[in-house]
This record gives structure tokens, sequence and C-alpha cells, in this order.
């Protein structure tokens, strides 16, 4: 079956969509995205993802082409016509297509472009890698400083995510200044004495929407969160560690830079949390 996508307001084959040479996302990397789960045909978290887009073109000053139930509207439809149980949808505003290429951002007049596509995974939800878990390695965090904009610049981390495949694991957790940030596509987490510990929101991270309700939902669970900054090593002397996104849900980490986390094993605390989180998120999917 033929996918269809979203490109500027019209439903096409994939190999009928077209997005100008001088589009700024493509020239400039000067657009955003979002990736929101689907799973039974339902849209998870789906109101977190649209805050963060709307933040995200806010901080570029990206006017929002589309109201919050077009996004909606646009995403439900994708889903029906390829027929997506689990799955992801993927939403991308660049600023557009000025007609030309030049540093200066165009006049705001400026159609930003919106190009939405599904990603078919079926038992997303039930992924292996959650009853083994990932392996990591630490990489130097050499990103930009405005990780907490969800842009389309992406090439770090995809270099990032290639070595720590040619070093033998599945991620990378990238450090800066002896602290871990974030993964690749992840934010990370260790547990130690029942303490759920992970970053603090600031620019140097994006801030997951995932992560959000899983620290609400540990809250809730009455166990306990420390949002600060760890170091690799304090990783390695872990219970358990984990990360988080909207494509990974929780996902437990059993080795960091060779060193095993807990004993290699997946642990207690990612394992409910991944319960929890699928539970309680599943009940408010659109
Ligand atoms: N990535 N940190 C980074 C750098 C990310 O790229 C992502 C998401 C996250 C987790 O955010 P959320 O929980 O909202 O998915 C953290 C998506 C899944 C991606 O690029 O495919």
């Amino acid at each position: 079956m033929t996918r269809t996508v979203y490109v500027n307001g019209d439903y096409v084959p994939e190999d009928q969509a077209r997005v100008s040479v001088f589009d700024r996302g493509f020239l400039m990397a000067d657009g955003v995205y979002e990736v929101v789960s689907v799973l039974g045909g339902r849209l998870i978290d789906f109101d977190g993802h649209m805050v963060r887009l709307k933040r995200s073109l806010s901080e570029l000053a990206i006017a929002n082409p589309l109201s919050d139930e077009d996004y909606l509207a646009a995403h439900r439809e994708l889903v029906a016509q390829n027929g997506i149980g689990d799955g992801l949808v993927y939403l991308q505003v660049t600023r557009g297509n000025p007609g030309d290429r030049d540093f200066a951002y165009p006049p705001v007049e400026t159609q930003p472009t919106v190009v939405m596509f599904t990603q078919s995974k079926p038992g997303l939800a039930d992924a292996p890698a959650a009853r083994t878990g990932w392996k990591v390695v630490s990489v130097d965090d050499l990103r930009w400083g405005r990780r907490d904009i969800k842009t389309v610049q992406l090439l770090y981390p995809s270099m990032a995510k290639m070595e720590a495949k040619a070093r033998g694991a599945d991620d990378a957790w990238m450090v800066e200044e002896g602290r871990v940030t974030e993964g690749t596509s992840n934010n990370a987490y260790i547990v130690k004495d029942g303490t759920i510990i992970t970053r603090e929101l600031s620019n140097d991270i994006l801030h997951g929407i995932t992560r959000a309700a899983v620290l609400r939902f540990a809250r809730e669970a009455q166990m306990q969160v420390e949002e600060r900054a760890f170091t690799i090593a304090e990783a390695q002397e872990a219970d358990e560690a984990f990360v988080t996104s909207a494509s990974a849900f929780v996902m437990p980490v059993v080795e960091i830079d060779g060193a095993p986390i807990g004993g290699g094993k997946v642990g207690s605390v990612a394992t409910r949390l991944r319960e929890i989180y699928l539970e309680e998120s599943l009940k408010s999917a659109v």
C-alpha cells in the first residue's frame, strides 16, 4: 500500500509529495517537528505535543499556520488513510519557501510548510527491547545551545547514534561539563535508593512530553523524584537507568560505557513506570 502523506493541506501519495528546493527547512534546518505515538489507532499525549510545537514555533518567530483542531484532524486523517494501528505520526513545520536562499528570515507573509507522515510500527508498546534493556555509551554533547526548541537540525544526534552503533550500543548519552544532558532522541534518568533522578529543565535539553507525564505519574505513585544533573560515574553506580521518549516510552538502560547497571538486568522502577505510563496515557489518548 502506498503511504499517503500530508503536504500543506493536501493528502497525497508519498511519491507525489513536493517541497521546494528553496524551502528553509531544506536549506537551513529552519523548522521544527513533533513525533506523536499511535497506539490502537489513537494519539498519545497529543495536547502536550501541540503545546511544545507552538512554543518551538514561537521561539523561532515562525507563524503557526494551523489550529490545534486542524493538526488533530490531519493526524487522524493520516492514521485512518494509512491504516495505522500502532506507530508514529511525524509533523514538521518549516519557515517555508521564500523563493531564494538568504540568511535573513523572509517576510512574515511567507507561508510555513507543513508536512506530516505516518510510520507503521505494529506492537510498538510491546517492544522486546523493553524486556532486555538498552546499552548506551557516552559522547560529548556538541549540539547548539537551544536544545529546548525541537528543531530539525539533527545531524549531531545522528552522528552520536552512529557512534553508539559502532561501539556496539543502542544509543548514546550526551555529556556536557561532566554531566549527562540527554540521549540522542530521549531524556535520561537514573534511579538510586528508590529516587528517580533526571536533569532539570533548561535550554540544555528538550522538554520531553513523555518526561513530563512519567514524572507526574511517578509523583502520583508516591515515588521520589529529584530533578538535577548527574555524571556518567554516578549513573554507573546507580540501581537502574532508563530513557523516555514518544517512540520508546520508558526504555530501561542496562549498561553504560560497558559497566552493567543493576547487575545488567532491567529494573523494577523502569518496568513499573513503563506499565503506568502506557496504562495512563492510553486512557487519555485521542
Ligand atoms: N525525540 N530529547 C531529545 C533530544 C529528543 O529528540 C526527544 C524526542 C526527547 C523526548 O521527547 P518526547 O518525550 O517528547 O518524545 C528528548 C523524538 C521521539 C524523535 O526525534 O524521534
